[in-house]
């Protein structure tokens, strides 16, 4: 069970100020929506939190060690990340299935590469079979699974259904759940799906302008009396 701490994060890229002192937690085994408007920072936040980025000062803690002090490989390994696009290599299912282990100069077995695919529901769909011919919604979970090759404790989810249909958004926030459920990890999913936030988390943190400007309980959200939530809730309903 992984808690991760962020203390005074500040991020400046180009003499962009991106991120503002940003001193936040996301307690074990919760699921964490980061909402908030384009270009509020959430993308980068996410990807310091497996060494994509670095911040230009502040500390990250998993439970109590500073990132900054892990192997970055370890972190990467400890902190599993999947993106709206699902980004693959042309070639096979099995070959994308196993692109961290071939990272790391080794291989999944076939019993490994078919529980990971049971493990999002793809178990009907051949290990051989070309990866142009999945759909998004199969594409995504491929990409899941990807994800837990490395049987990560902290999942980190950038708008992972927002080109999916609405039956396959469900799909995919049913398999996050059971992979909450049966790995306990901690989870933080970047959403502009206001109902996707309430349905599927437990707490939010609005990020604005590279600052923290709300956090509470997700079920709060749609009934919100904060200006800034409410303005951000109607502006996504539109
Ligand atoms: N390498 C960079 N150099 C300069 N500015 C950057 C860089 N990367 C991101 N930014 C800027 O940082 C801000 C935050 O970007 P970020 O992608 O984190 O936002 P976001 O909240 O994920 O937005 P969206 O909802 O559109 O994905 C934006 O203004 C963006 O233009
Ligand atoms: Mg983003």
């Amino acid at each position: 069970m992984t808690t991760i701490q962020l203390e005074k994060i500040n991020v400046t890229r180009n003499e962009h100020h991106i991120l503002h002192d940003i001193t936040c937690q996301f307690p074990s085994g919760t699921i964490t929506a980061l909402i908030g408007p384009s270009g509020a920072g959430k993308t980068t936040l996410l990807k310091l939190l497996n060494g994509l980025h670095s911040p230009t000062s502040g500390e990250i803690y998993f439970n109590d060690t500073p990132i900054s002090n892990m192997d970055m490989l370890n972190l990467r390994r400890h902190a599993g990340m999947a993106l709206q696009s699902a980004p693959m290599l042309p070639g096979t299912v099995f070959d994308n299935l196993n692109l961290p282990r071939a990272i790391a100069g080794d291989t999944l077995t076939e019993d490994e590469a078919v529980g990971l695919l049971t493990q999002v529901d793809l178990e009907d769909v051949p290990l051989t079979q070309d990866i142009k011919s999945l759909s998004g919604g199969q594409r995504q979970r491929l990409s899941i699974a990807r994800t837990l090759v490395n049987q990560p404790r902290v999942l980190l989810l950038d708008e992972i259904t927002s080109s999916l249909d609405p039956r396959s958004v469900k799909e995919v926030e049913k398999l996050i759940h059971s992979i909450h459920e049966s790995q306990q990890v901690t989870i933080i999913w970047i959403t502009h799906d206001v109902d996707q936030a309430v349905r599927a988390t437990d707490r939010y943190i609005m990020l604005k302008d590279g600052r923290v400007e709300h956090t509470g309980d997700s079920k709060t959200l749609l009934h919100s009396q904060i200006s800034a939530v409410r303005e951000f809730i109607e502006g996504e309903e539109q």
